[in-house]
Parts: C-alpha cells; structure tokens; sequence
C-alpha cells in the first residue's frame, strides 16, 4: 500500500502526473496470436502453456500476489479468452480479486494497457506479459518503484538479439536516454522485459500515440513519450533469469530453468525406492512402477502412471492423468491426460493436452523431437 505521494514539480510538456496513489494494481496480458507457438496456440493461449506443470502467466500472478497486489486484471485476446477465465476465476483460489478485460485483436501492449484506464483508476500499477517470467519474482522492484516519485520504471537485461526486443540506450554515467522497440540497429544489448512498473500518467503517454509499422501502439513508444515529456523513467537491471516464451525452444528453456529449481516432494507412491535419482516432485495419486527410472531435476503431476522399465530423465515435466507406459523421455513437456506408449526416446518435446503418442518396436532406434497440439493421436 502507498501513501500520498508529492506530484514532481510540474515542468513544460510533463504529463501531470498529480494523484493520490492508493493500492498498487496488477495487469497480466493473455492477449496476442501466439502463431510461433502453433499447434500449441491453436487450442489456448500460449500464456496457459504449462511451465512445470503451471501455466506460464501463473508464476507472474503469484510474483503480483507476493508483493501484496490482490486486484490484478486479465487482458483477453481473441485466442480462446474463455480458457483464461475459466482457469483464473474470480481469484478466490489466490485470495486476490480478478477483473477481465476483453482486448480481441491484438493491437499492441500499449492498446492493452490503456483498456485497464477505469481499472486503475489512481493507482500505481505493475504490468506483466503473460509468457515472461523471471526468477525470484518482482517484489524488491515494485517496493522501490513505490518508494520512488518515478512515473515509469523498466526492468532491463542483457540479451544476445537486442533487434529482436525493445532496446534502452543508456548513457556511460547511467542515466536512461532513449528506448527503442525492435531496432534495427540496437544502441546496446540491454532489452526491456516484459515487466513495466506505471503511475497513471501512462494513460495520457498512451493517447499521443500513432500506431508503429506493425500497427500497434507500442508501450515502449508511451514510455519513451514519458521520457520525451520530462516525466520521470528509470530503470532496474534484473539480476536473475529473464524469459519471453515466445517459441517452443523458449518454453523447453523456461522449464529448464524452473526445473532447476524445484524442491523434491513425493506425495505419490514410489513402487521402488531407488528409482527416483535427484531431485523429483511427484504429485498426489502417482505410481511410479517397479523398474522404472526417474531421474531429477522433474516434476510429475497427479494421478500419473509410470511403468516399469519407463525411463524419465532430466528436464521433464509431466502433467497429471497421464499414463506413460512404455519408452524413454527427457528434457520435455507433457500435459494433463496425455498417453505414451513408445520403443523411442523423446527428447526436447512439447505433448500437447489429450494426445496419444504411440509406436512400435520396429521405430525404437530413433529419437523423436515432437512438437504437438491438443487431442492428437500420433502413431508410428
Ligand atoms: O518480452 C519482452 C518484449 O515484449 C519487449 O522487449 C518488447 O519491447 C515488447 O514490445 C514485447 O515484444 P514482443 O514482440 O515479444 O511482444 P508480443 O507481441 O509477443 O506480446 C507480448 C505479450 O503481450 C504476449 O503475452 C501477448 C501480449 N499481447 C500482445 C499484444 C501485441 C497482448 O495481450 N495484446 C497485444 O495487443
């Protein structure tokens, strides 16, 4: 909670920025096509593609939650929006209160943003793209965007493609100079993540601006009119991981990197004491079955068989109600209800909901790398 705040001496052209700041607010963005994610995103938005077995916008509503935000709103796109609301609810289940807020076509972060104008109202707000993540979540930027007079404040990190992100170009004694989405020639590789801390003046940054060549209103567009305005933008660098799921190599990453940090937890019933090696978490109702293998870091949902002689190695998440009955996995993601029944090894694979992998004997020298969609039936 924020108490009244002084409004930063008005100067020419500073978009006012003279409010009493009560509660901070949360926005997470479900918006956008997802078209790198197909099939994926042909059933759901890809900020519902589970990361560890949780959706990839649940880890930023429990990092808004952790700071103590408990009104977040949802932007809805035009991909299966209804799927957003049915998983989240009213936000009971987080002890928190969810508005929804219907964007449809995607027309830009910053169009996104300013449809939460009511929502807000006076408040401070932090904003998260549904498919970032971060590790150790947000609360130490958020306490001191909330100590700070600043009306913009972006977390930045050092990428190796900057041309592909919105771009900060910083001056040598570190003062923030200028942003830019999608440079054709980065002015540093420091890229702005998908995190944005924002007072309300964002809302009037928002209505100066034309659509970019992609036809979007961009958000680093309205924070670069902060920083035109003589508004006050800074910056943090975050010091952890940072990730964009924007691909399926990008969500094997995630879930690498989650993965690696997951506390063992067997809840489920372990036929064989040695077949877990590392750390494992396995849900509820599990059975893991005499002669099989599962070596950590892997997490396994509820109510999931594995049998014996199935070997599952690292990197592995696998949903709940699954039945794994035959074959090799490892550095893949397999959703809720899925089937695999194989004399291969999958690797680096994403098994979309409901879908049955099957295949022979004849086919178990080679490896399969698979990409598939919800209720698929793939036999070989
Ligand atoms: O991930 C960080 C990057 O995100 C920043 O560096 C860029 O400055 C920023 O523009 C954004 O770039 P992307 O091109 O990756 O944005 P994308 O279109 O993938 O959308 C990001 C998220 O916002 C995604 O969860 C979908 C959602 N979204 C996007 C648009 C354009 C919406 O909800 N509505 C929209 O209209």
């Amino acid at each position: 909670m924020e108490s009244r705040r002084e409004a930063p001496s008005p100067s020419k052209g500073v978009i006012s920025s003279c409010f009493v700041f009560r509660a901070v607010k949360g926005i997470v963005l479900h918006g956008g096509a997802g078209t790198r994610l197909r099939p994926l995103t042909h059933t759901g938005p890809k900020q519902l593609i589970p990361i560890a077995n949780k959706p990839v916008s649940q880890y930023g509503v429990e990092d808004m939650i952790a700071c103590g935000i408990r009104e977040i709103a949802f932007v809805l796109g035009d991909v299966h929006p209804e799927k957003v609301k049915e998983y989240y609810g009213d936000g009971s289940r987080f002890e928190a209160k969810f508005a929804f807020v219907t964007q449809g076509e995607p027309l830009g972060i910053a169009h996104a943003v300013s449809l939460c104008e009511d929502f807000i109202g006076d408040s401070a707000f932090i904003v998260y793209l549904g498919d970032n993540l971060i590790k150790g979540g947000v609360k130490k930027y958020v306490d001191e965007f909330l100590a700070s007079g600043l009306d913009a404040m972006i977390l930045l990190t050092a990428v190796r493609n900057p041309s592909q992100f919105g771009v900060a170009r910083v001056a040598e004694d570190g003062r923030l100079l200028e942003l830019q989405e999608k440079p054709k020639n980065p002015p540093s590789n420091l890229a702005l993540t998908g995190i944005y801390l924002f007072r309300p003046a964002i809302f009037d940054a928002i209505r100066r601006l034309q659509p970019s060549w992609r036809n979007e209103l961009e958000i680093t567009d309205a924070i670069q009119t902060l920083l035109e305005s003589g508004n006050k933008v800074d910056y943090r660098k975050v010091d952890g991981w940072w990730k964009d799921t924007g691909t399926p190599e990008d969500i094997l990453d995630s879930n690498r990197l989650v993965l690696d940090g997951i506390t063992p937890k067997i809840e489920g019933t372990l036929e064989e004491i040695g077949s877990i090696q590392g750390r494992v978490a396995l849900g509820r109702g599990s059975r893991i079955s005499k002669g099989a293998v599962v070596r950590g870091p892997c997490i396994i949902g509820s109510d999931t068989t594995i049998g014996s002689g199935v070997y599952i190695g690292p990197y592995t998440s696998i949903g709940n109600h699954v039945s794994f009955s035959r074959g090799e996995i490892e550095d893949s993601i397999v959703m809720d209800n899925c089937r695999i029944e194989i004399g291969n090894r999958i690797t680096s694979s994403i098994i979309g909901q409901h879908s049955s992998i099957i295949t022979g004997k004849a086919t178990s020298t080679g490896r399969l790398s698979l990409t598939v969609g919800e209720n698929c039936v793939i036999r070989l």
